[in-house]
């Protein structure tokens, strides 16, 4: 009974410091593909990973809108479906940006640092990334090109929507 109690103990331990890639295992390797096979280089700027165990790290980036990740959107299937207003093209590419896109937020210089790990909740789940929060909503052209964002007030939030790609602007 004794053994029983401090074994759950330890699982417990364990368990909490797992990180939804991983739970129960001592072993420090992530079953995700390295994240920067995703990102998108600007410049061939190398950004700040920092590893902390399996699939848990932080990468800081600029507050603007060339941080950002970029998901397909499908109209059958994901946790987040396709507007119908939006663009027929071959990608159908959701946006989630640190800042919202304008002309002045593209020109604008470097705002202070996020991780952008936390900040859109990206995790890995069955050996994919996904993010899964929405700091200026989603954002996506319509069928006029026009730019539009939908859930600003953080309704998508705790939904996963697969990275394809991101991007980081590096700190002033
Ligand atoms: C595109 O459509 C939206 C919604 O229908 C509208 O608000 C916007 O002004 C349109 N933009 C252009 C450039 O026509």
């Amino acid at each position: 009974m004794k053994y029983f109690l401090l074994l759950s103990i330890i699982f417990f331990v364990l368990y909490q410091s797992g990180n939804g890639c991983m739970k129960f295992k001592l072993d420090t390797t992530c079953e995700c593909p390295d994240i920067l096979k995703h990102y998108d280089k600007i410049k061939e700027e190398t950004i700040p990973v920092i590893k902390k165990g399996g699939c848990k790290m932080s990468i800081t980036c600029a507050t603007h809108t060339n941080t950002n990740f970029l998901f397909p959107l499908y109209t059958n299937r994901g946790e987040i479906l396709r507007p119908d207003d939006m663009m027929e093209n071959s990608a159908y590419v959701g946006a989630a940006d640190a800042v919202q896109f304008s002309d002045e937020a593209y020109e604008a210089p470097p705002g202070p640092p996020i991780d952008i790990i936390s900040y859109f909740g990206v995790l890995c789940d069955g050996g994919v990334w996904y993010v899964s929060k929405y700091p200026t909503g989603i954002g996506y052209n319509m069928k006029n090109l026009t730019l539009k964002y939908i859930g600003t007030n953080g309704e998508f939030d705790g939904k996963k929507a697969r990275i394809a790609r991101f991007s980081c602007k590096p700190l002033a």
